[in-house]
């Protein structure tokens, strides 16, 4: 056998054997299946013998709410937003998502411990549950938490007496609770975790790589245990698959063992090259093996510097970033895997490189999928401190959770290499007075305690008063919330030498929507309830898109930023608090459906550095504005372009550094219209065609056009394909104004799950398998069976030339 063979062989045997191992030493059952549910107050539900056979059967992840229907009345908020400079209250619907969140439900699973023995220990692990739930096993109450973003679990092994157990979970979610849509129900995993009494504790391993560079990789681990007579064997394999070091320990530290590695010439984790190394770590109680532990981690080193902002692995790296509320669109915020993929394949070819979790803690799934496919992560806890911004927001816990949720939520997030930065806040209302300070310090001593490896930002709005009090300057990171006008003295009198832009833009638009005169505006309304897609319209407290280039491009201290947000989220449906029906937002860089809009193409042509952008607006179909003034705006990485209509040039524009716009944008102002083909060619420094794209007046829609984002998804029952629905013409030319109405059918291995056209204004509702086009498209999202095989698409529309599609399922 050659060398590097016989190295695989091993590897593939300690693989072996370290799984049959942990099956034997550790189970983790995640509870998917077996849930029954039901809304309102059932107390008796505790009871083991209590009959739920009329319950509602679901799986876990689930979201009770997002089933609609929408209500204006659900959640109606008579307030004044005083975060958003409002003074007098006016009614807000929508502000949730006008779905039905608000009130008590119940969940129940009667689940079964291989292999019971009285002599483990067992955990029940709750990676969010919206939200004050309330945990009985057996009839008798484990415990409770308030927070519906924190992950907790509780000890149950004098809880369960057999294999057999039965689980109620009480949730209950008050109105006024949230500024957006919180979801419902147990929408993150539950997990049992059976081990020895002797083993590594929950959460117990901490890795850190106090040393990374090309050359050497020193890698820390802390691991925390209970037992006696303990010893230590932990491996480090190397992304290609082969053991890089290893170490046995018998000396332990209190209650910790504390190993050192050395990797040579390490892979080290960056957006561009996410490369991953696992550790192995078994414990041995009197030389018989307890535990088996395997933790995947990178082997990068990150700063913060005065000079030069923020570097990873030595490289001054600026944060090209989004925010992301937590959830995703259509099927609200039960967690799902392909769907948080999606998300971030489209974040990846926007050239986006960091992800801030507004305004709680991030899913497991999402920070894997982070890890895997190259983000920082920006790991947020929470929105409201002491004091309130809704009536019964965290305010009403803080006092008693915030240091257990802060230590959940770095003990359980702390080995992932995509996150280079906490925060402790997001423009709390305690920037305001010295207790806020007193609490701004006492969070960060907290996070500093259990992870001295990370800064810590609070997303800062006041920022007068932060300057003034002290709160600002004590932060490892002073993030400022919009406020680009502020950025030059902040700077200045700040400690920090640097500034991050913690949320930036809230530019608003609707996809496919273009609004004329085209001038900048704020709090724009219109009788539609949509906003412009020429991308200048924005709210009272922020800004545009191309005024955070000017300061991310000026200033070598700003070290990035993230743009309010990556995608639209059900719930605050602003410059349209106040008007009906409107339940989601307008400030997603994608809409609701995960559809590109404009700006879009506005964020990639500068921040993906690897391909070309080249993007017109609006599309050309404007039937009744023949002869009328319509602009026509270009993103392109490209300096310089000519646009042509119907073969005539209108002249070649070139970025200037007249407004900043001009910087960014390539606008031809005053373009009368006529149908026909609108060309935009792009010159190179020598005026030399270097690319060309082109649009058409489509005529009437003619055919329906289906495109998946993958043509294979897994056949876990969970896995999801998307595919984007939109209608050609007779010639094949898109028509982008398209709002026929859609039937969807899907047969064999799968099912149909949801539907989503990006309209902040529509009441379909999402699991019904008909919805209207909005601006030519939507996307169906279909879910596979556990059987592998195949499932098929069917769209059909009145007067539309159906369309079908094959999309396959394996294992
Ligand atoms: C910010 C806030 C976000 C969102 C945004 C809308 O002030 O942090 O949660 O409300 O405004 O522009």
């Amino acid at each position: 056998m050659k060398n590097s063979n016989k190295i695989k062989f091993l590897f593939i045997i300690c693989l072996f054997y370290g799984l049959s191992i942990q099956s034997q030493t550790r189970e983790t059952l995640t509870l998917k299946q077996g849930w029954t549910f039901q809304k309102g107050h059932h107390p008796l539900a505790v009871n083991p013998d209590f009959d739920d056979r009329k319950w509602e059967h679901v799986t876990v992840p689930h979201d009770w709410a997002i089933y609609g229907p929408f209500d204006k009345e659900i959640d109606k908020q008579n307030v004044a937003i005083e975060q958003n400079g409002e003074q007098v209250a006016t009614e807000k619907t929508g502000r949730t998502g006008a779905l039905p969140y608000i009130g008590e439900a119940w969940y129940r699973n009667h689940f079964k411990i291989p292999n019971y023995d009285p002599n483990k220990k067992v955990l029940i692990l709750f990676e969010g549950a919206m939200s004050e739930p309330e945990v009985y096993i057996n009839g008798k109450k484990v415990g409770e938490w308030k927070y519906g973003y924190a992950y907790f679990y509780f000890d149950i092994s004098e809880y369960v007496s057999s294999e057999n157990n039965t689980l109620a979970v009480k949730l209950n979610n008050k109105g006024l609770s949230s500024r957006w849509y919180p979801g419902a129900g147990l929408y993150r995993n539950v997990k049992i975790i059976v081990k020895n009494k002797t083993s590594i504790n929950q959460w117990g391993t901490f890795i850190t790589t106090p040393i990374a560079n090309k050359t050497l990789g020193k890698v820390n681990i802390k691991t925390k245990v209970s037992g006696e007579n303990l010893r230590i064997v932990t491996d480090i394999i190397g992304p290609n698959g082969i053991t890089m070091d290893s170490n046995v320990s018998e000396t332990i530290f209190n209650d910790e063992f504390d190993q050192n590695f050395l990797v040579k010439n390490p892979k080290l984790w960056s957006p561009e090259t996410p490369h991953l190394y696992t550790a192995v770590t078994r414990l041995f109680s009197s030389n018989v093996l307890q535990d088996v532990i395997t933790t995947k981690f990178g082997i990068r080193s990150i700063q913060y510097d005065q000079k030069t902002g923020f570097s990873l692995n030595g490289e001054v790296t600026k944060f090209k970033g989004v925010c992301l509320h937590h959830d995703l669109g259509p099927i609200g915020t039960a967690v799902n895997r392909s769907a948080l993929k999606r998300q971030l394949q489209i974040l990846k070819d926007m050239g986006a490189n960091a992800i801030r979790s507004s305004h709680n803690m991030p899913s497991f799934e999402q920070l894997e999928l982070c890890d895997e496919m190259g983000f920082l992560f920006l790991a947020e806890s929470f929105d409201e401190w002491k004091k309130p911004k809704v009536d019964n927001g965290y305010h009403l816990y803080f006092d008693e959770y915030a240091e257990k949720d802060v230590v959940n939520l770095v003990r359980a997030t702390r080995n992932h290499p995509s996150i280079v930065m906490w925060s402790s806040g997001n423009e709390v209302p305690d920037q305001w007075g010295t207790e806020g300070v007193k609490r701004a310090k006492w969070l960060q001593d907290i996070f500093h305690r259990e992870d001295p490896t990370r800064p810590v930002t609070v997303g800062m709005d006041q920022v007068k008063a932060v300057m003034e009090s002290g709160f600002g300057a004590l932060l490892d990171v002073p993030g400022l919330n919009y406020r680009v006008h502020l950025y030059e003295e902040a700077y200045e009198k700040f400690p920090q030498g640097f500034i991050l832009g913690s949320e930036t833009a809230s530019t608003v638009s609707s996809r496919g929507i273009y609004k004329f005169p085209v001038e900048i505006a704020s709090m724009k309304q219109y009788d539609d309830f949509q906003s412009s897609s020429y991308d200048l319209e924005y709210c009272s407290w922020s800004n545009l898109p191309d005024e955070d280039f000017i300061l991310q491009d000026d200033k070598p201290w700003v070290i990035g930023e993230f743009v309010w947000t990556g995608f639209d989220y059900l719930g605050e449906p602003t410059p349209y608090d106040e008007v009906w029906p409107s339940r989601s937002s307008y400030f997603g860089i994608n809409d609701l459906a995960g559809l590109p809009k404009d700006r879009y193409y506005l964020y990639r042509s500068r921040w993906n550095t690897q391909d070309e952008t080249l993007h017109i607006l609006p599309h050309w179909n404007w039937e009744g504005r023949e002869g009328e003034t319509t602009p026509v705006f270009v993103y392109t990485s490209f300096d310089q372009a000519e646009l042509f209509l119907n073969g005539k040039s209108l002249g070649i524009q070139k970025k200037n550094d007249k407004t900043p716009q001009n910087r960014y944008r390539l606008m031809w102002m005053d373009v009368k219209y006529e149908p026909g083909t609108l060309k935009v060619v792009a010159l190179d420094q020598n005026g030399k065609a270097v690319a060309e794209k082109e649009i058409t007046t489509a005529g009437e829609p003619h055919q329906i056009v289906l495109e998946p984002d993958s043509k294979t998804i897994k056949a876990n029952g969970e896995d999801l394909a998307f595919v984007t629905v939109s209608v050609v013409d007779k010639n094949g030319n898109p028509c982008p104004t398209a709002a026929n109405q859609l039937e969807f059918e899907v047969t064999g291995n799968g099912s149909y799950r949801a539907a989503c056209n990006g309209d902040a204004t529509s009441l379909e509702l999402f699991h019904e398998p008909t919805m209207k086009l909005f601006s030519g498209k939507l996307v169906v999202l279909m879910k596979s069976t556990n059987t592998a095989g195949s499932m098929e698409l069917t769209v059909k529309g009145k007067k539309l030339k159906s369309a079908s599609i094959i999309i396959k399922t394996e294992k």
